[in-house]
């Protein structure tokens, strides 16, 4: 981390007068719990070690002023020009992040910003969400408007969704920004009430294996499987009023109301309202110290996602199918949005090299793409770097 704070002040001080604000905000995993956060129900992610880095300062004029250093780019626009750029380009996340503060009405003056992160894009691990809570938290620090951190959250998904047209739910921001080094957050995704909960494993690892696939199909996928189900949810309604999200359902209202529908909207919404419980019944077994049990969930989900909800691919389907005899794994599955990315598994602290040493090359062989991995420690959500 050291090295890149250092690297972000230089480039900082190379190309713009005045000491930086320098905020970091990180990337996360998420235990247990997908694609069940815009259905109102729970998650299980924490912040990790990855993260991005903003250096920032307020400028006299309009004129907003950003360099990323992970593709030597620069970009300038006018405040009132400000709109989004070319589909999945790094100034969005900043932009659609400070246009949320004129949205609030706060007035907004021109800045110059320069990012740094080492959040792998693309391998689910929230390099965009870091990116938009690392501006939101700086901007509103630099600006003096005293927003609460929820508030911050809410702004920087809406940047996801207005300036990356994705419409996603709130774990990855919440997580960046409220992350608690050691826990992960046990988040009601509807009444946004959250838990901290211990997580340090004794003798055991979170391993990421990156797929280093990016589909092009996830951010249409994405938005495809909200609508689809939000037409669950509508026919359930139709026959029982106070429903108002796959939260409310049960498999038995599926089977009365959707099923006779519609098989794939089934399936869909099955997956979710399956999801839901497992996570709650997950969070049992992490209080009880049962991680065996709470790792055979974890393949459930793969398999639900894989199959029910389909938002894997067959790179990480073939990870999954390597670790699941083996008993150094105690849990894994695909993470994240999905179309690629990373897995994330539970590894035996003492059989992690052995793994990483057969799978590395296995896969590459049977893939034809590289595999990277992390070992993933969970850090604090988003704060100022102290200089
Ligand atoms: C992406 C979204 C999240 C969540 C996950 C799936 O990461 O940004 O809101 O929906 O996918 O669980």
């Amino acid at each position: 981390m050291n090295n890149l704070v250092n690297q972000l002040r230089h480039a900082f001080t190379e190309s713009f007068p005045g000491t930086p604000l320098i905020v970091r905000s990180p990337g996360r995993i998420n235990i247990i719990g997908e694609h069940t956060d815009y259905n109102e129900g729970f998650v299980l992610p924490a912040a990790i070690d990855k993260a991005a880095y903003i250096a920032i300062t307020l400028r006299d004029d309009d004129e907003i002023h950003l360099k990323a250093l992970d593709f030597n780019e620069a970009f300038l626009v006018k405040i009132a020009d400000m709109q989004p750029v070319t589909s999945n380009s790094w100034p969005n996340y900043i932009l659609g992040s400070a246009t949320q503060f004129i949205k609030r009405g706060i007035p907004l003056c021109g800045f110059n910003a320069v990012l740094v992160s080492d959040v792998p894009i693309g391998a689910g691990m929230s390099s965009s969400a870091a990116v938009e809570c690392a501006t939101v938290f700086a901007l509103n620090e630099v600006l003096h408007t005293n927003l609460d951190k929820l508030t911050m959250v809410k702004m920087a998904q809406k940047a996801e969704h207005e300036y990356a047209g994705v419409m996603c739910g709130i774990m990855d921001q919440f997580a960046s920004m409220m992350g608690k080094k050691d826990h992960v957050i046990k988040l009601d995704c509807r009444s946004l009430a959250y838990e901290y909960v211990p997580f340090k494993l004794e003798g055991i690892k979170v391993v990421l294996l990156n797929t280093n696939v990016k589909h092009s199909l996830a951010s249409t996928e994405y938005n495809t499987r909200r609508k689809e189900c939000e037409q669950a949810v509508a026919w359930v309604r139709a026959h029982v009023p106070n429903v108002s999200s796959l939260r409310d359902v049960t498999e038995e209202m599926l089977d009365n109301y959707v099923l006779p529908n519609d098989e794939l909207i089934d399936r869909r919404s099955r997956y979710v309202v399956q999801e839901i419980g497992r996570l709650l019944s997950g969070c049992e077994d992490l209080r009880q110290g049962n991680v065996q049990a709470l790792g055979k969930k974890m393949f459930e989900t793969h398999e639900g996602l894989q199959n029910m909800y389909a938002v894997s691919c067959k790179e990480l389907d073939w990870l999954i199918d390597q670790v699941k005899g083996n008993e150094a794994v105690i849990g894994a599955r695909m993470m994240g949005g999905g179309f690629g990315g990373c897995t994330v598994n539970l590894v035996k602290e003492d059989a992690v090299d052995a793994l990483i040493d057969t799978i590395k090359p296995a896969y590459e062989a049977a893939m034809n793409l590289p595999l990277t991995y992390y070992v993933a420690s969970i850090e604090n959500g988003t704060e100022i770097i102290q200089v």
